[in-house]
């Protein structure tokens, strides 16, 4: 089996490709990468000599570099998780987000419909359910209602990629997880700004009265989930992946602090994000009931083993910050070298 994974230097990506090189999910790993910010090469450090693995630093919004991948490299399946993924850089900078979402997505398809790519799993989110009122949870026909512009790009690009399955008959799946958490994950998003600024004795900016609602799923959860979908969900169908753990914000702010052994002090109430989301809530029957799958790491070990992962790893928190990765890839990986 050989898997073409776009995004595969991002954070849920990279434990995608890491854990299905060292699982033996596929023998050969393509990973289809930009290097965004959000890209980061030391994500997949661990399996960069793996014989099985092969890097192409390349935008899946430019048709060429598509076309050539899919030709050489003749995948068996496609993950496709490359996205602009932060709500907020949506909200302050929409454009590179409708572009990498929805038209890079598109040129995904296109390209995999030519090239007859035999499976695609189009990987998307529970945001675009938008905002859930108690005590409802959201199945996989409940209505799309996306509030921001990352969550309309996505979807956006659910319903182009299921248009594919109805008009093309491409053998593609759509799965919608929850807020994923772990190792590797960009210091913008809540749990590891929360960390990386706890240990650092900076302020925890919570934004509004911080009782919005998430699910929290494991990381490794998420990607045992894709694996099962590649192996047993249907072509055309839609997979929800929860992590059965919702938590207001504040409360998994304060678990955060009580796992850093930091004061509740440093909690400092910010302005809201515009239209923010108030509670997201998923079921997982559909996928659980037709493949078995089920999250199996809990939020306690979760999130202590998070907080232990960026305790050990502040120096890749702070190439981040310090922009030396970036550095660091023009480098070692320049124009003339686009592979590895
Ligand atoms: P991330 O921001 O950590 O990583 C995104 C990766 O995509 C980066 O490596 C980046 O370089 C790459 N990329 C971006 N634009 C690209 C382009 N034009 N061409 C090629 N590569 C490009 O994202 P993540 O949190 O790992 O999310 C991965 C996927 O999972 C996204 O599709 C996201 O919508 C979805 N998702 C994320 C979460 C979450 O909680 N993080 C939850 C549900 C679904
Ligand atoms: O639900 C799945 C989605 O989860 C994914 O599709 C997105 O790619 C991913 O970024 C995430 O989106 P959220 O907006 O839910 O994640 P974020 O970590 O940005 O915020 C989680 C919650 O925490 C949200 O209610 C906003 C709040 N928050 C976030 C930040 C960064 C704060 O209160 N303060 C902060 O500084």
């Amino acid at each position: 089996m050989k898997l073409l994974v776009t995004g595969g230097a991002g954070f849920i990506g990279s434990c995608f490709v890491r854990t299905a090189l060292a699982e033996g999910w596929a023998a050969q790993v393509v990973n289809f990468d930009k290097l965004t910010y959000a890209g980061n090469l030391e994500n997949v450090a661990p399996v960069a000599e793996h014989p099985g693995y092969r890097f192409i630093h390349a935008d899946i919004c430019d048709e060429d570099s598509v076309e050539q991948a899919l030709r050489d490299e003749a995948p068996d399946a496609i993950v496709h998780f490359a996205a602009e993924s932060h709500v907020d850089r949506s909200i302050h900078s929409p454009a590179p987000v409708i572009q990498t979402n929805f038209n890079g997505t598109f040129t995904l398809l296109e390209a995999s419909r030519r090239r007859n790519i035999g499976q695609f799993v189009h990987v998307s989110t529970d945001e675009v359910y938008g905002s859930i009122a108690e005590p409802h949870e959201a199945d996989e026909r409940y209505p799309l209602q996306a509030s921001s512009p990352y969550s309309a790009s996505k979807a956006g690009s659910d319903l182009l990629a299921l248009s594919y399955y109805t008009t093309y008959k491409m053998n593609l799946s759509v799965t919608r997880a929850s807020n994923n958490y772990g190792p590797y994950q960009f210091p913008e998003k809540l749990i590891p700004l929360m960390i990386s600024n706890a240990l650092e004795d900076k302020p925890l900016p919570v934004y509004g009265d911080g009782q919005q609602v998430r699910d929290w799923l494991y990381v490794e959860d998420h990607c045992r989930a894709i694996k099962a979908v590649l192996d047993k969900g249907r072509a055309g169908e839609i997979y929800n992946i929860g992590g059965n753990c919702s938590l207001p914000n504040l409360d998994v702010v304060k678990r955060i602090l009580k796992a850093t052994g930091k004061p509740d002090s440093l909690i400092t109430r910010v302005m809201d994000r515009p239209g923010h989301d108030r509670r997201y809530a998923l079921t997982n029957a559909k996928l659980t009931g037709e493949t078995g799958w089920e999250p199996r790491v809990n939020f306690e070990q979760g999130l202590q083993a998070t907080v232990d992962w960026y305790t050990r790893n502040r120096n890749w928190v702070e190439k981040i910050k310090s922009g030396e990765y970036r550095r660091f890839y023009e480098l070692n990986y320049s124009n003339e070298k686009p592979s590895r």
